[in-house]
């Protein structure tokens, strides 16, 4: 039997009172969050926040929401690989649906070790521009972006870096990652991925910089945090290659999950509001020692 127009409006009348009477939920979402940092961040997020964590392998995201949920931390998961656009807006709108979305933690990544160049690149760079892109609009006010870059920004040389194609990343993408690649291109085969890592890390930084004005206009952060050496399931798949910098280090010693965790969560905060527009390093004091230029490989 169809529905007359009254009894249309008395329905639409009672779903939205019971939309109303709805607690509004404040929303977290963390891409990366099956594992390592993003999954410790949701355990710290998760004490006031309704979590979203998202990644590629939905076992492991299974595996995280039991962890959660036995904390007593609501949470769902949200399978996405940030390297494509549309998976990124459908993360977007599910988060929308749930409440208001206060937090973005876009920990995800790809290291030198696990693709190549050009999968780094889509991940890492790519990835970061969809992130910030599509949860511009979807963000409520005074809400907070972080993303997360790398030590590794801190490595490459300036000279190193094309800023031009940086600046396409806001006008053509196809173009952007196209210049990308044919920078890294130039450089031997076997150090491609690790210089693809690099680059892309400091073009996270560069956007995450950059991004503060146009977010400061809808009255929201974004800035980037760049991490040492790790204890996580990517700081083991490097570990040959950390040694160096653990022992170049101030403190000596790998970064637990907590630490990073913490300082995303204190980031987020409203009460750190007047933060946006900068990258935080937290290495262990590892690039102030001086270890790990680029250019010290390449002579
Ligand atoms: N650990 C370190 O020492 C270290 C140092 C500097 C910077 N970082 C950065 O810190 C961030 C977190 O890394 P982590 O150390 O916590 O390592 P992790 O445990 O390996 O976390 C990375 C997460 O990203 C997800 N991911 C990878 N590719 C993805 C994609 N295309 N789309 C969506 N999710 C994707 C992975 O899940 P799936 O594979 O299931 O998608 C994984 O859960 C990364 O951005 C990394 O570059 C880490």
């Amino acid at each position: 039997m169809a529905l007359n127009h009254d009894d249309k409006e008395k329905a639409f009348n009672e779903i939205e009172t019971k939309n109303s009477e709805r607690p509004v939920k404040n929303v977290c979402v963390i891409t990366g969050g099956g594992s390592g940092m993003g999954l410790a961040t949701a355990k710290v997020m998760g004490e006031s926040h309704y979590i979203i964590i998202s990644g590629r392998t939905v076992s492991k995201l299974e595996h995280a929401i039991d962890e959660l949920k036995l904390m007593g931390i609501e949470a769902e998961a949200f399978p996405c690989d940030v390297s494509k656009r549309e998976d990124v807006v459908a993360l977007a709108h599910r988060a929308m649906a749930i409440g208001d979305v206060e937090v973005v933690i876009h920990a995800a990544g790809m290291s030198p070790t696990m693709a190549d160049a050009q999968k780094i690149m889509a991940v890492n760079a790519l990835g970061t521009i969809h992130v910030n892109e599509i949860f511009y609009d979807v963000m409520s006010e005074g809400g907070c972006l972080i993303d997360v870059s790398s030590m590794s920004a801190y490595f490459m040389p300036k000279a190193i870096l094309p800023m031009k194609a940086f600046k396409l990343s806001r006008v053509d993408k196809k173009l952007f990652m196209a210049k990308m690649m044919k920078r890294v291109n130039l450089f031997p085969k076997k150090m491609r991925s690790q210089i693809a890592y690099g680059m892309s890390k400091a073009f996270v930084v560069w956007y995450a910089k950059t991004d503060a004005g146009k977010f400061g206009e809808r009255h929201l952060r974004v800035l980037s945090i760049s991490p040492g050496s790790f204890e996580t399931p990517m700081g083991d798949a490097e570990k040959d290659n950390l040694q160096e910098y653990i022992e170049s280090s101030a403190l000596k010693r790998l970064g637990d999950v907590e630490e990073i965790a913490f300082l995303m969560a204190a980031c987020a905060d409203k009460r750190a509001g007047y933060l946006t527009g900068v990258d935080i390093l937290c290495d262990g004091g590892c690039v102030a020692s001086g270890v790990g230029s680029i250019k010290a490989k390449l002579s």
